[in-house]
């Protein structure tokens, strides 16, 4: 009898040993997330570090489906808007998760000149031409592969998108490696080469939201914004060129404040965005990733630092979700409740010769690395 429940203790001890193994160790797992319209195979990959964070990518759009992080009382929950499937991401309209390309964010009229040659694209957000076009890079299906690199796990995602897509110039080669490691980073490495002169221009879109499975709003979480300067935009959202000081505006995030204090205010800006949406002109960039925000939510603890090689950061506050999405777990995205942080030059960058380059020529090499960084406090 004693024997047997010593041999039943040592059992149980071993069992616990192995799960505390399991959870310490990194890993990938692949898994199927469903199809595309033609039939083909849509992958999920699941990257879990040695802290238990879990990451899950789909090849499809080579998009972040969900980042479950612990809160202040390590509670993990999903701090991303997302679908379950692929069907959701293939009939999204909203650009959750996705990585956004070859131009995120605007360009104006859809056109733009480059050595003399006038190129033409999609005007699918008014006159002006939106993240891509009527396919960009969130609508089709990237080659991917598990990567391990020696700080963490990753997946490298690649596309080639051919000369004339979407109306840009050039054959583009593209890769974006998304990396979690054991600082709780999700790190995305986007690297690009081409063959004709073009423009380019690569973020991710993903929809934040801090208290976990989309629990509500995000006008209490706070948001520090690295940028002493912003680019007002006219009523279509493009910019005028000015480079204006936040000082003395809603816009004004040097020292964290409440999303929700200031979005109504009757302030020209943000009558046009219909809220913040908006690209901030981030201090001191430069060739190491650099803070550009930090968002915190106050109720859950949990923290998200943003760090980038990019000049700009474009915030955009789920001003047009409307609660005709339904996401995860049938969960519905009503009126903000989800933000986003996206990376990136400028908006109409092409045909704003004083603003950062957006042109990339053959022989050259396209290059950025975002971080989001999550802990608690
Ligand atoms: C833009 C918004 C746009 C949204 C589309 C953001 O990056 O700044 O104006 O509505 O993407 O989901």
């Amino acid at each position: 009898m004693r024997r047997r429940i010593v041999s039943l203790v040592l059992m149980v001890v071993l069992a616990a040993i192995a799960t505390v193994h399991a959870e310490g160790k990194m890993r990938i797992e692949k898994s199927d997330f469903g199809k595309t319209r033609d039939g083909q195979p849509v992958d999920l990959y699941t990257l879990t570090n040695d802290h238990g964070t879990v990451v899950t990518l789909t090849n499809w759009g080579a998009s972040i489906v969900s980042i479950q992080v612990p809160d202040r009382s390590g509670k993990k929950a999903d701090v991303l808007l997302g679908y379950d499937n692929a069907a959701g991401y293939i009939a999204d309209t909203a650009y959750l998760g996705a990585t956004v390309g070859r131009y995120g964010n605007r360009i104006g009229e859809g056109r733009f000149k480059l050595d003399g040659k006038e190129y033409k694209l999609a005007q699918n957000n008014g006159e002006n031409h939106l993240h891509g076009g009527t396919a960009g890079f969130n609508k089709r299906l990237w080659e991917a592969k598990e990567i391990k690199p020696a700080d963490g796990v990753a997946v490298q995602m690649h596309c080639l998108s051919k000369d004339g897509e979407e109306g840009y110039p050039g054959n583009l080669d593209v890769t974006v490696t998304f990396t979690l490691n054991n600082k709780n980073e999700v790190k995305i490495d986007y690297v690009a080469t081409t063959d004709k002169p073009t423009v380019l221009n690569l973020t991710n879109h993903s929809y934040f939201n801090l208290l976990g499975d989309a629990a509500g709003d995000i006008l209490g979480h706070e948001i520090m914004i690295n940028a002493d300067r912003f680019t007002p935009v006219d009523v279509g959202l493009i910019p005028t060129g000015e480079l204006r000081p936040v000082a003395g505006t809603p816009l004004d995030f040097t020292q964290p404040k409440a999303i929700g204090a200031r979005i109504n205010d009757q302030y020209e800006q943000l009558v046009f965005g219909k809220g913040y949406d908006h690209n901030w002109v981030i201090n001191q960039s430069g060739a190491a990733p650099r803070l550009a925000a930090r968002l915190s939510e106050p109720k859950s603890g949990r923290v998200m630092e943003v760090l980038t090689t990019e000049p700009g950061l474009q915030f955009y506050s789920g001003n047009f979700l409307d609660g005709t999405i339904k996401g995860k777990k049938g969960k519905v995205y009503q009126h903000r409740y989800g933000l986003c942080l996206e990376t990136q030059h400028f908006p109409d960058s092409p045909n704003k010769p004083d603003f950062p380059s957006t042109t990339l020529k053959p022989g050259g090499k396209y290059q950025t690395t975002t971080i989001y960084r999550f802990s608690t406090k």
